[in-house]
């Protein structure tokens, strides 16, 4: 028993990389800075809120973890970070492109004003162009490295969230897949991850939900599970770690089956 327990505990998957996180600070972001954490990895956490920031990296430890401020829609600040992630720990192994927002509300197609729309654009499609191109330039040079996007279930099918949301997850795939067929030469990999809803503020505040609802009530596929963004953060760590080292290009998709899901059959069978 005390043998099988010591083998768990060595199988570190992210041994010695360095990972940059935007995003980090929230629910999906901070929960994968702890895996990668406790699978040997160094992470530096990028976000504007600060003080949530700091507060995952103490939970974490002051030698293996960080905090930036980082406006990703700022491309001086998603350098910056980018550098500080290299200075402080010699390379750049593993980009995670996850800082994202939605618009409060569906507003309707001819009320929704181009402000919105432009909005989340800006921080989930061009904050992802952003953080690939100045991880690149690093990862170029060390002829490796894995960047991964987060995207949505909203990245293959419609009518889930606003148009913007959904615009500017669909645009995280094209980014991916693009990115993913010019890098693969110099040795880096590019995926996105795509996750049916779980709790964080993000799909509270879209939901109208309170601060501690599971968000485990809004129609999956799959009975008696719910997502949460551990699940997810598994999935990431699998697209970090070299065991995925053939893969690239890819959208992987958590969401038990959600977007494969036939609703409308699948009334007509109950
Ligand atoms: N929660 C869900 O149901 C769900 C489902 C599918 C995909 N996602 C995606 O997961 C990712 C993480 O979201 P979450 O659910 O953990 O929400 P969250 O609100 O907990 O985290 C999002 C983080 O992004 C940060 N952020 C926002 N704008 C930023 C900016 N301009 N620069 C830097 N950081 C910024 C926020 O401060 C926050 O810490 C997002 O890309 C989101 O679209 C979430």
């Amino acid at each position: 028993m005390a043998t099988t327990s010591l083998l768990f505990a060595v199988a570190k998957r992210l041994e010695g990389k360095v990972a940059l996180i935007t995003g980090g600070a929230g629910s999906l972001g901070s929960v994968t800075a702890k895996l990668f954490h406790e699978h040997g990895a160094k992470v530096l956490i990028a976000d504007v809120q600060d003080d949530k920031g700091h507060l995952v990296c103490q939970n974490l430890s002051p030698e293996s973890a960080s905090f930036i401020h980082c406006d990703v829609t700022n491309e001086s600040d998603i350098r910056k970070a980018v550098e500080t992630a290299v200075s402080i720990h010699g390379k750049l192994d593993i980009m995670f492109n996850n800082a994202g927002i939605v618009d409060p509300v569906i507003p309707d197609m001819l009320n929704y004003n181009q402000t919105d729309f432009e909005r989340v654009l800006r921080v989930n499609a061009v904050g992802a162009f952003l953080g690939t191109k100045h991880a690149a330039c690093f990862m170029k040079q060390a002829k490796r490295g894995s960047i991964i996007n987060t995207a949505s279930v909203c990245s293959v099918i419609g009518g889930v969230a606003t148009h913007g949301y959904t615009s500017s997850k669909h645009a995280i795939v094209g980014l991916t897949k693009n990115t993913a067929v010019e890098l693969g030469r110099y040795g880096i990999r590019v995926n996105c991850v795509s996750p049916y809803a779980f709790p964080s503020a993000m799909s509270r505040g879209f939901f109208e939900r309170d601060e501690d609802d599971p968000i485990d009530d809004i129609g999956s596929n799959l009975e008696g599970v719910s997502l949460k963004p551990e699940d997810v953060a598994e999935a990431v760590v699998y697209l970090a770690s070299d065991e995925s080292r053939y893969v690239s290009g890819h959208n992987l998709i958590v969401d038990g089956g959600f977007t494969v899901m036939n609703s409308a059959l699948t009334m007509f069978n109950k």
